[in-house]
């Protein structure tokens, strides 16, 4: 392979409109991670400078801020002038719903549609069909992983009210990132609320444990009361802002109590954010995801049950009470919770379609589009979406452009804004709460270990191509214990 020859590499792929290619020529497998990045806008970690990247059998080798830097033979060579050269995102909170229900995603499916929007590594949630709650269910979605997958992974441990050993018995494992509390009732039947499971729990186990933080008692009190109510208005008054802040404040205080590591998923509420920024200390991290950062109570309306999620999108002042705190660095990353339901499940209408909705594929372009639009800059995009996410699960190597780090890229056209639609996804169920919107951010390259990954053209379609077989790129993430 000779240089300047990407583009005879791009006329084909593994997926283009969804079918597999007889004899396709695998990306992965010719370019061998050797990449030479030149004229980008790079976003580095004290600033945005203009210049050339190289990776070297996948790792980021030099970083030459002036450029400069000249082509060697057999690598890739991607001419980036007027495109912003970030590192990969990393989601620590998605659903690829592998095992149990392929109709909605699948461990390729998923990883096909993170890398889709820029994401190079993501973390998957447990509550699978089976829950992902022992060593021998971790092991089997890690194998899974190694084979479907075309990007970085990582994944949860379910905790239940009797499986402390199995915990204990995956800890420190090689792609194993926490463990997952559900708090509350929420799509799947995990569930530990009670306080002495709480506290077994908090007490005899190590690493990161991250919550569903909604108050079961609170949620079973209420659900009743509102079962008349058939306008999805009900939902966050139901799921109100006081059954999160109560399971906020408690498992803030077994964290405290047991001197273990925290990390409350998804908060929807200026009254947890603001709890936290005084009570947080060193031992919780908290996250949002870009649709509570996006949507409040008016969206909900106008998009029915596509906004239906727990904890609910609850109102204008939530809205801008969280990014205040994303700000100020009381949020430390931001979050998909990446969920798909089929449109046929979700049509049963409020209050009995299921919960959640897809967002690995558009969540870095609604960033970077309220970046562009002033709401916050281009580096704290990645400071909230690589490097943050990289901090709070000591996933090491990642998340920054530094040398030594590895090729975990994205390149991003912050020029041109497209409508998104439906049609655009790579999820499997089809569809994207943001349709409809006008994003910019889209990633013209999405780069795993130094090999692209998946491939748009500026002006052409916006769903792209995948250019990866899966399984031939990605590894199992390692994570370091964070103090
Ligand atoms: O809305 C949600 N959907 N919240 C959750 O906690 C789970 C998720 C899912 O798995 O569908
Ligand atoms: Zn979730």
């Amino acid at each position: 392979m000779g240089i300047y020859e990407h583009n005879l590499i791009f006329l084909t792929s593994y997926y283009g409109n969804g079918d597999e290619l007889e004899s396709p020529p695998w990306v992965s497998d010719t370019m061998g991670g050797d990449l030479l990045i030149q004229n980008a806008i790079m976003v580095l970690p004290d600033g945005i400078v203009e210049g050339d990247l190289r990776v070297t059998a996948g790792i980021i080798r030099s970083i030459a801020p002036n450029g400069g830097l000249e082509p060697h033979l057999g690598e890739l060579v991607i001419e980036a002038s007027g495109l912003y050269l970030i590192p990969g995102a990393i989601d620590p909170h998605v659903h690829f719903r592998d095992p149990g229900n392929p109709e909605k995603e699948d461990l390729e499916s998923g990883s096909r549609a993170a890398a889709a929007g820029g994401i190079t590594s993501f973390l998957d949630m447990p509550n699978t069909i089976p829950n992902a709650t022992s060593r021998a269910e971790l092991e089997f979605k890690i194998q899974l992983a190694a084979k479907k997958t075309v990007t970085n992974h990582g994944f949860f441990i379910g905790a239940t009210a009797t499986n402390v050993q199995e915990m204990r018995n995956v800890e420190g494992m090689d792609g194993v990132c926490g463990i997952k509390i559900f708090m509350g009732s929420s799509t799947g039947d995990l569930l530990v609320h009670e306080q002495r499971h709480l506290e077994d729990i908090f007490a005899n186990t190590g690493g990161v444990i991250a919550t569903h933080a909604e108050d079961e008692n609170r949620l079973r009190s209420r659900i009743p009361k509102f079962s008349h109510r058939e306008d999805i208005a009900a939902h966050a008054e139901c799921r109100d802002v006081e059954c999160a802040l109560i399971a906020t404040k408690r498992a803030s205080a077994l964290a405290k109590d047991h001197d273990h590591r925290l990390h409350i998923v998804h908060l929807t509420s200026g009254a947890e954010a603001d709890w936290l920024s005084l009570n947080k200390g060193d031992l919780i991290t908290t996250e949002v995801c870009t649709q509570h950062l996006t949507f409040d109570q008016d969206d909900v309306e106008e998009l029915g049950v596509r906004a239906l999620m727990n904890p609910p999108i609850r109102y204008t002042e939530d809205r801008d009470s969280l990014w205040r705190r994303l700000k100020d660095g009381t949020i430390d990353c931001v979050v998909t919770d990446h969920a798909p339901h089929t449109l046929e499940s979700k049509s049963m209408g409020y209050p009995n379609a299921p919960a959640g909705m897809p967002g690995v594929e558009t969540s870095l372009p609604m960033m970077l589009t309220h970046a562009m639009n002033g709401k916050c800059s281009v580096s704290d995009v990645v400071n909230w979406m690589c490097a943050g996410p990289a901090r709070v699960y000591g996933i090491k190597n990642k998340g920054s452009l530094i040398e030594g780090y590895d090729g975990d890229l994205a390149l991003v056209d912050l020029e041109n804004r497209r409508t998104v639609h439906d049609t655009d996804t790579w999820t499997r169920v089809g569809w994207t709460p943001f349709a409809g919107k006008e994003l910019t951010g889209w990633p013209i390259y999405t780069i795993v270990d130094g090999r692209v990954v998946h491939k748009r053209e500026i002006g052409g379609s916006l769903r792209g191509i995948s250019l990866a077989r899966p399984g031939s790129v990605g590894s199992v993430l390692r994570f370091e214990s964070v103090p």
